[in-house]
């Protein structure tokens, strides 16, 4: 039989995996096919625009961008090359068909296609990733404020 004092280490262990392995895994755009230009350019600058604003990015979770890496790419690029779509020396350049990304961090993440004219067409996605002081979903149970 095995010891409570060994069960317990591992029960804690098992929970605790259980609780932070909540990330998501999020498709950009919320469907097949947003990572591109859009054929009709008036409504789609919003799409993606509208889709990030109304989506909850949480630390962990992996960001899916769907494209042919022939045509297009994604760059993470700075706020300041975010807001002026330039392209020239991203922190990062992604070319896989299927491009995960893991938003590891509590700050913002600026994409931007690195297919030109794009960007300025409205292809880029701001994910910004907030974490409140708990970021862990049994502290927020005992601890109603008001
Ligand atoms: C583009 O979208 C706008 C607004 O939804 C619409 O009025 C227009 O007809 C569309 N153009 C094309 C070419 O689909
Ligand atoms: C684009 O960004 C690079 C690197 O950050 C910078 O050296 C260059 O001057 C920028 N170009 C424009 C047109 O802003």
């Amino acid at each position: 039989m095995a010891c409570p004092k060994i069960i317990i280490p591992i029960l804690t262990m098992v929970f605790l995996l259980f609780t932070f392995s909540k990330a998501k895994e999020i498709l950009v755009g919320g469907k097949e096919n947003s990572w591109t230009l859009p054929s009709n350019s008036s409504e789609s600058i919003t799409h993606l625009d509208e889709w990030a604003k109304n989506t909850i990015f949480e630390r962990g979770d992996i960001l899916i961008f769907k494209f042919d890496p022939k045509k297009d790419s994604v760059l993470r690029v700075t706020e300041k090359n975010f807001n002026g779509c330039n392209t020239s020396k991203p922190l990062e350049r992604y070319r896989n068909k299927k491009t995960l990304i893991e938003l590891d961090q509590c700050k913002p993440f600026y994409f931007i296609s690195g297919a030109k004219g794009h960007c300025q067409k409205g292809q880029k996605v701001l994910a910004n990733v907030v974490c409140g002081d708990t970021n862990s979903g049994i502290a927020s149970f005992g601890t109603s404020t008001k």
